[in-house]
C-alpha cells in the first residue's frame, strides 16, 4: 500500500502548483475525493489530459468527497456534455470534447451552471474558449511509467 494522495491544506487557498504521482485508479479517485471534501461554492476544476488520462475517474472521487450518493453514476458526459449531480453542493460535470465552438457551451446552459454556486468540473476545458472562468484549478493528467499517472495541479487566477 502507498499513502493516498490528499490535497494539501496549504494549497487549498488558491495559489501555487503541486505535483503528485497517481499509481492507480484508486489514487486518482482519492485525489478527487480530497478535493471534494474541501471544495467551496463556485470552484471550477479544469481537467486536462488526453483520452483515457483519468479525468472522469478524478471527478468520480470528487463526487464522493462532495457526498454525491452514488458517485458511480459519474460517467463520461461525452454525449450529454453537461451533467448535474447532487451532493452537499451541486456538482456539474461537463465534457467539452465535442463542442463545435464556445457558444455551444452557452446554449447548453454552461453559463448558468457556472453562476450556480456549485462545483464545476470540465473535461477538455480549452474548448470553452472565452467562457472558461479565469479563476480555476487546472489539473493536468499525463501517463507516467508503470501504467500510473502524473497529476499537476495549478491555480489560475
Ligand atoms: N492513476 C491511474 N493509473 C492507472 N489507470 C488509471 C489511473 N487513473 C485512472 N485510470 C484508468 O484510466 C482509464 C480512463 O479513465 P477515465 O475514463 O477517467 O479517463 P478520461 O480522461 O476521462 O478519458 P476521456 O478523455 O475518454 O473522457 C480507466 O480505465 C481508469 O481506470
Ligand atoms: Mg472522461
Amino acid at each position: 500500500m502507498y499513502p493516498k494522495p490528499t490535497f494539501p491544506d496549504h494549497f487549498a487557498d488558491g495559489a501555487g502548483q503541486w505535483e503528485v504521482h497517481l499509481p492507480d485508479l484508486t489514487a486518482t479517485q482519492a485525489l478527487g475525493e480530497s478535493i471534494g471534501n474541501i471544495a467551496k461554492p463556485g470552484l471550477v476544476v479544469a481537467l486536462v489530459g488526453e483520452l483515457g488520462a483519468g479525468k472522469t475517474s478524478l471527478v468520480q472521487g470528487l463526487a464522493k468527497g462532495l457526498g454525491v450518493p452514488d458517485p458511480g453514476q459519474v460517467t463520461s458526459p461525452t454525449f450529454t456534455l453537461l451533467m448535474e449531480h447532487h451532493g452537499r453542493l451541486p456538482l456539474y460535470h461537463a465534457d467539452g470534447y465535442r463542442l463545435k465552438n464556445p457558444w455551444e457551451w452557452v446554449d447548453l446552459g454552461g453559463d448558468e451552471a457556472l453562476a450556480s454556486g456549485g462545483v464545476i468540473c470540465i473535461e477538455w476545458p480549452d474548448k470553452l474558449g472565452q467562457f472558461l472562468p479565469e479563476k480555476h484549478l487546472r489539473i493536468s493528467l499525463i501517463h507516467a511509467g508503470c501504467g500510473g499517472r502524473q497529476a499537476t495541479l495549478q491555480w489560475h487566477n
